[in-house]
């Protein structure tokens, strides 16, 4: 498999790390950037071939990834229609960026998956969920399972709506365990630990919490029963958050955020 990103950037080198160190050969990816200093990392870095335009980088190969901003999707995709071969893959990892849109910048082009990755894929534990035109095919899928299994975990949805939820959960979610960890840790110093120890306690509890629970056959409700004992400190803590509406809060937050995506896919399509 050759493999063509648009955009050199955070995104992509995080994916082409991630492929170098599961082995995939440097010779079989190429870069479009425009950035010469990002353009001479990419090549020190990785070893592979960075381009400043489409045409340098042509034959495009098996797999392109557009790699590029939103609001620079746009035009990059219009960079790359005269190198499209008819089999190629057009992989999209844009926050927002509707398929149909993204096929009517590309010319009509019809084989199109769109991913939606999350901010941890920059450290390989990623969490993504991709959709793809009918036309593509089972060893499409497999080529784009490759490309994004280089950022973490992946899942394929059936329907391209499903990603403004899954943009709502995990696309967002990292942002709120931030939250979360920072309410905890700030709850910790109110109650008078020390600021490192209340950073400590509060991202470790996280980290092992989310652990335990990836790794337990139990789902995370038996996880908290098995934790909580009637008439003690956790069973005072949780009674407090149900009385406090905290998962209600959480259900109203994702809806705000799957409302946005809708909105934003609305406004990035426009042009
Ligand atoms: N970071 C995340 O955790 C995350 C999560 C989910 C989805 N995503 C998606 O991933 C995509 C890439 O994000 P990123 O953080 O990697 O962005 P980035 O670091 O800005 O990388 C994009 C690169 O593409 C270059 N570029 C711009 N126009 C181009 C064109 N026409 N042809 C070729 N290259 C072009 C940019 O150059 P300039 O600097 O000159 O513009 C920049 O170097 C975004 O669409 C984002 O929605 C990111």
């Amino acid at each position: 498999m050759k493999i063509t990103f648009i955009g050199g950037g955070n995104m992509a080198q995080a994916i082409i790390g991630g492929l170098k160190a599961g082995g995939f050969d440097a010779a079989g990816i190429g870069v479009v950037e425009p950035v010469p200093e990002q353009r001479a990392r990419l090549a020190s870095q990785f070893g592979v071939k960075a381009c400043a335009t489409p045409v340098e980088a042509a034959p495009l190969g098996d797999v392109v990834v557009m790699a590029v901003k939103p609001q620079q999707m746009h035009d990059a995709a219009a960079s790359v229609v005269p190198h499209l071969g008819r089999d190629t893959l057009v992989l999209s990892i844009a926050a927002g960026i509707r398929i149909g849109d993204l096929a009517r910048w590309l010319g009509g082009h019809a084989l199109i998956a769109r991913c939606m990755p999350n901010t941890p894929a920059l450290i390989g534990a990623g969490m993504t969920a991709a959709c793809a035109t009918p036309a593509v095919s089972a060893a499409q899928r497999a080529n784009v399972d490759r490309v994004l299994g280089a950022m973490g975990k992946s899942i394929w949805v059936d329907s391209e709506a499903l990603l403004d939820p899954v943009t709502a959960i995990s696309g967002s979610g990292p942002a709120y365990v931030f939250y979360f960890i920072e309410a905890l840790e700030a709850a910790a110093r109110e109650l008078g630990l020390a600021p490192a120890d209340a950073r400590l306690l509060a991202l470790e509890t996280f980290l092992g919490a989310a652990k335990l629970a990836s790794g337990s056959p139990d789902d995370p409700a038996t996880l908290r029963t098995k934790v909580t004992s009637k008439g003690g400190t956790t069973e005072a803590a949780l009674a407090s958050m149900e009385a406090s509406g905290v998962k209600a809060a959480i259900s109203r937050a994702t809806q705000a955020a799957n409302a946005r995506s809708i909105e934003l896919g609305d406004l990035l399509g426009k042009d």
